[in-house]
């Protein structure tokens, strides 16, 4: 299976660099059926339309479903008119910075499916309780909480918080024990199981070689074109 490739650009770029990095993307990589872009909400529609070719994702929807009186919210059927497929839902600085707990992070899920908005879910344990080893009742414990039973394919991106933009990566037996894990909770075939948190150019080939591990969700790589272009060829290199 080809992995996923998953750029979230969080509050970063201007229209105009989103635009010049999306055009160069779509010039330069021949196939980008794997390659999904969460650039900043507002940009999804103009970019969408000038570079089709790329998939899209928004890096949040409202937990409020349909429409109504809530200013400064937009529903997940207006990402997916925008001309995103995809949302990331329940990611460390959403859950840190705003408070975002698992009922939330619940409601974005099911508003997202309704919407038929594919959700990339990040998961995650602190490294407190990694530490005291109960990071396992700790990720099932919110996993049952904050993911609803679906169908669908959901993607779900397990990103240690201590991982996310520290440099820090979890060892390929942590790696491999966490992802066995995981594979045992959620069903096979409808979810897609990938990493996210300091991947870089250095250690992308030792993260795909886990064989549960069937993508990666990056942060600052993504914000940097050649890097972002040099894994993408590391990658199909592979
Ligand atoms: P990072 O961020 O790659 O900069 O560690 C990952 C993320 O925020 O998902």
């Amino acid at each position: 299976m080809n992995p996923l490739i998953i750029g979230n650009w969080k509050m970063n770029f201007s229209l105009d660099e989103s635009l010049e990095f999306c055009l160069k993307l779509q010039r330069d990589v021949e196939n980008t059926k794997n390659i999904i872009i969460a650039p900043q909400a507002p940009y999804i529609s103009l970019l969408k339309k000038e570079c089709g070719k790329i998939n899209f994702a928004s890096q949040n929807v409202s937990s409020l479903a349909g429409d109504g009186s809530y200013t400064g919210e937009y529903n997940a059927a207006s990402v997916k008119s925008a001309g995103a497929d995809y949302a990331i839902i329940g990611h460390y600085e959403r859950r840190k910075l705003f408070s975002e707990g698992d009922s939330v992070v619940y409601s974005k899920i099911q508003n997202c499916l309704d919407s038929k908005v594919r959700p990339i879910i990040c998961v995650g344990e602190s490294l407190e309780d990694r530490t005291k080893d109960r990071y396992k009742e700790t990720l099932t414990e919110s996993i049952k909480n904050s993911i609803p039973k679906t169908d669908e394919e959901i993607i779900v991106a397990y990103e240690p918080f201590w991982s996310i933009g520290t440099g820090l990566v979890p060892s390929r037996n942590e790696l491999e024990d966490i992802f066995a894990f995981l594979e045992g909770i959620f069903p096979k075939g409808r979810t897609r199981l990938i990493y996210g948190g300091s991947v870089d150019l250095k250690n992308i080939d030792k993260i795909l070689e886990i064989k549960e591990i069937t993508g990666i969700l990056l942060g600052r790589l993504s914000l940097n074109y050649r890097n972002f272009l040099e894994l993408l060829n590391l990658i199909s290199d592979l």
